[in-house]
Formats: C-alpha cells, sequence, structure tokens
C-alpha cells in the first residue's frame, strides 16, 4: 500500500528534536567563535549539494547529520560575537524554541477563525512593541517579512490616503504626479518602493544632510514649496530614525511640524534604530517619533528576534484597514461578531507565518528592563570601539557615533588619500576572507569606511578591541 502519511511516531520526533538540539548546541558552544565567513567559493557551496531531485527520501539520522556538517559549515556564523556586518541581529535562544513550536502548530492567520491565537498575539505584540518606543497605544499593524516590505506597505498606505478615492479604480491616470521626501541617506526600500507604487524614482526627493547626516528641515521646506508651485501632490515626508549607514536620527519633531504644516503624511523608518527610543541615553533622540502617522521597526535587527519579522505601525487603525481590505467570496467564511479581527485586511500578504509568537516570547522571556539593557551594552560596544580609533595613530573615525555604527578607516603613517581609499577597498575583502571578523564596507561623504554594527549582546568589550588589531594585521600582510 502507499505510503501516504508523512509523519514519524511520537518518540521518532521526540528524538529529532533532540538530535536537532545537539546542532543548536554545537552552534552556541563550540562553533560560535569558528571563521565567522566560511571562507568557501560558490562552487564549493553547491558541490556540497548538488544532485538531481532525489526520487526516494533520506533518512533522517544521515539528512541532520548533513545538515550539522554541510549546511552549518556552509554558514556565515553571524551569530557569532565577531559578525558586525550589515544590520544583521544576534537573534535570541528562546525564539529558537519559538520558531520550531510556530513551525509545529503552522498557523495561518489570514482570518481570526483560522488561528485565533496567532491574530491575538499578534495585535497584542504591536501594542508591546508601541509601548516600549513610546508610540500611539492605539495604532494597529502587522508584523511582516521585513523593513524593505514594512516600508512598502507604509507608502502604500500614505499614498491611498493622500490620494483621491478613486486611483483605486482608475490607477494614476489623470491623477497629479506625487512626490516623496526622504534624505540623501534614506535606505534603498524607498527608491524600490516608489517605482513599485507608480511614485517614479525621480519623484522621490533627496533631501540635504547636515554633517552628521540628519536630514536638513530648511531645504526640505524649500523643496515642498517648489513642488506645490509646479503642480505635484505630496504624499509624504519620511523621517530617519537611525540611518543604515552611521546610525543618524533626524529631527524627527521639526519633520512633523513640517508634515502637519504642508498637510502630508508622516513616516518614520525606524526598521534599525527604534528600540533604542526606550533608552534614558538617547531616547531624546527621538523626540517627535510619536507624531508619526506611520512607524517602521523590525524585531529582527534591534529587539534580538531571529529572522523575519518587522512591524509597521499606524496610528489610525482604519487608515491601515481601508489600504489592503479586499475579502472575496471565499474569504467571507466566519462570523465577524464579537471583536474578531483578520489579519489580511491589515497588510498586503494573505498568508503568512506565526511571527508574533518568536516576538511575544522574546518580550515575555527577557522584559523591557533587560532589552534596554542590552541594546545600551551595543551602543556602548560602538562608542568604544569610536573611542579606540579616535585615540588610536592609524584609524580615522569617519561619522558620529550617535546609536551603534561606527565607521572608520585604515590609514597609518599620513597615507596619502589615495592609497588610503584603495587600502580601504580592498580591506573589507580581505577580512571577510581572513575570517576572525566580519564586517562590510560603505562611503561616508564619497569615502570608502569600514562600517561596523552592533546589535548582537554577544559581542565583548574584549571582541572590540580586537576589531583594530585584526584590521592592522590584515592590512600589514
Ligand atoms: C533604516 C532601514 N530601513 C529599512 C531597512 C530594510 O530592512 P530589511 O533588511 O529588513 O528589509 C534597513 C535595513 O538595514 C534599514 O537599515
Amino acid at each position: 500500500m502507499a505510503e501516504k502519511n508523512l509523519d514519524f511516531t511520537p518518540d521518532e520526533i521526540q528524538g529529532y528534536i533532540r538530535r536537532a538540539g545537539e546542532i543548536v548546541r554545537e552552534i552556541y558552544s563550540e562553533k560560535l567563535n569558528r571563521r565567522v565567513f566560511p571562507g568557501m567559493e560558490p562552487d564549493e557551496v553547491m558541490a556540497k549539494f548538488a544532485e538531481n531531485l532525489p526520487e526516494e527520501g533520506m533518512d533522517i539520522e544521515n539528512l541532520l547529520g548533513k545538515v550539522r556538517t554541510d549546511v552549518v559549515g556552509a554558514a556565515t556564523m553571524s551569530v557569532g560575537p565577531h559578525y558586525y556586518g550589515y544590520i544583521t541581529g544576534g537573534g535570541n535562544q528562546v525564539a529558537i524554541l519559538a520558531e520550531m513550536l510556530s513551525a509545529a502548530l503552522n498557523q495561518n492567520n489570514l482570518k481570526w477563525h483560522s488561528s485565533p491565537v496567532s491574530t491575538e498575539l499578534e495585535k497584542l505584540v504591536i501594542r508591546w512593541v508601541c509601548q516600549f518606543i513610546g508610540y500611539s497605544d492605539g495604532a494597529a499593524g502587522a508584523i511582516l517579512d521585513g523593513g524593505s516590505t514594512a516600508n512598502f506597505n507604509c507608502l502604500a498606505v500614505a499614498r491611498k490616503n493622500m490620494m483621491p478615492e478613486g486611483m483605486s479604480r482608475k490607477g494614476l491616470t489623470g491623477m497629479k504626479p506625487m512626490t516623496v521626501y526622504v534624505s540623501g541617506e534614506g535606505h534603498s526600500s524607498f527608491d524600490k518602493a516608489v517605482d513599485m507604487l507608480g511614485i517614479g524614482l525621480d519623484h522621490l526627493r533627496k533631501i540635504p544632510v547636515d554633517d552628521r547626516f540628519r536630514i536638513r528641515p530648511a531645504k526640505l521646506i524649500v523643496q515642498i514649496e517648489r513642488d506645490l508651485k509646479d503642480g505635484f501632490q505630496p504624499v509624504c515626508i519620511i523621517g530617519i530614525a537611525g540611518t543604515t549607514n552611521s546610525g543618524a536620527v533626524d529631527d524627527l519633531n521639526a519633520l512633523a511640524e513640517i508634515a502637519k504644516e504642508y498637510g502630508i503624511w508622516y513616516h518614520v523608518d525606524a526598521a534599525y534604530g527604534g528600540p533604542a527610543a526606550a533608552l534614558e541615553s538617547v531616547g531624546h533622540l527621538f523626540r517627535g517619533m510619536e507624531k508619526a502617522d506611520s512607524v517602521v521597526i523590525n524585531p529582527h535587527k534591534w529587539l534580538y528576534v531571529p529572522f523575519e519579522a518587522a512591524c509597521i505601525l499606524v496610528k489610525e487603525p482604519e487608515k491601515l484597514r481601508k489600504t489592503f481590505s479586499l475579502i472575496p467570496d471565499y474569504l467571507r467564511s466566519n462570523d465577524d461578531s464579537g471583536g474578531r479581527i483578520d489579519l489580511m485586511e491589515y497588510q498586503l500578504p494573505l498568508t503568512k507565518s506565526f511571527k508574533a509568537l518568536k516576538v511575544w516570547m522574546t518580550l515575555k522571556a527577557y522584559g523591557a528592563r533587560r532589552l534596554r539593557e542590552t541594546i545600551q551594552g551595543d551602543i556602548d560596544n560602538a562608542q568604544y570601539l569610536a573611542e579606540l580609533a579616535e585615540e588610536s595613530d592609524d584609524f580615522e573615525l569617519m561619522a558620529p557615533v550617535p546609536l551603534s555604527i561606527a565607521c572608520f578607516r585604515y590609514r597609518p603613517d599620513e597615507m596619502s588619500e589615495e592609497d588610503a581609499e584603495n587600502l580601504n577597498r580592498k580591506l573589507a575583502h580581505a577580512i571577510e576572507q581572513d575570517g576572525r571578523i566580519f564586517l562590510t564596507a560603505t562611503k561616508i561623504n564619497g569615502i570608502t569606511a569600514l562600517r561596523t554594527c552592533f546589535i548582537n549582546p554577544r559581542t565583548t568589550k574584549k571582541d572590540v578591541e580586537q576589531i583594530l588589531e585584526v584590521i592592522r594585521d590584515v592590512a600589514g600582510r
């Protein structure tokens, strides 16, 4: 007879989970400090896996063995303490349990009755995130896959609420051309969003920044005035609460006032920096974020939740619902009485994973106080590295360090500008290959800089001290 049931016996599944648990144990013990970049090229990685689609299945013990050697072996150790690349959080271990349990339950939270628990937990988690960063308690929101999708969704909400009702049926035909405003340091997700939303890349106004990489409000006003005179329809002003490049936080209060004055939707991209608003030390930088019509904040960055989890928060729930609500016949099957809310009306995706579980378990397990302390620890690490770079004779700090990103370059012995540029351009790759630490390169005012981002509680002061040593060593080869 054909074998139709894919399940193991209860004892088998428990045994395999224990076996997978051993792999997790290994990752978080002896593997944590191994070389960060695995030092493999694409064909070497593919060689571990390349085969035709298997017709017959593999024994699970052997499959887990392959994961242990080949999958873990070809992974970049981004959860380890020496990874400072991009804005990649170190994750947390409670959420590992949550991810397993969420897969076990396999909830589909498009309708309330298809997953009461994930719908209510998502609402609760959205409220907790708002409380953590001091945003409106009554805001609605959703947990999406990432900041890019979240920014796209919020721009769609802004467009929907700023443009005439008829746009949904007629598209952009006959509409005034729209404009969106963000600083020159804005994340590339806005470029993608304006392209896909029919706003147009040329209509994303990149406003100049000051010497601390914050938008210049006076320049913004000049641009808005010009656009109004020229017949454009400004639909959104974006404030950045922690730029990707250097962690700069715009004057969010000044932007709120300009948005109010001109009646323009105000969105704050707090994808990275948002959680720092909860801190006594830097909370003042975020003043004005509470006035935003919408906010994006990624728990998968600085709330240490593993990928993926990015929240959209919209102050007036109806404005979010009206953007995404569309209910076909096959999704009308439940009784909507008694306060049931269907998440599908508040987001672009219909089906998504039970992301709220890992965010809820993270917030429950550690509590707001411990998370604040941990975030402060990351800021302290970045500040410490900045101090070390400034005190040294051979490193130059390239940008202020308001949060937990430090950008600097290696320039020993009065090296010429040209040589320093060439050296630092090559360094990020050489450091990747060396494997002891992992960082990336960027440009600050057109000059190549090495960029380190600290959002990992496993990084210690001693690890920070090692960074400059490794760079000196690699540069000297
Ligand atoms: C300020 C900012 N906004 C948006 C994003 C995009 O987030 P994601 O990588 O989750 O798509 C990033 C990513 O680093 C970011 O730094």
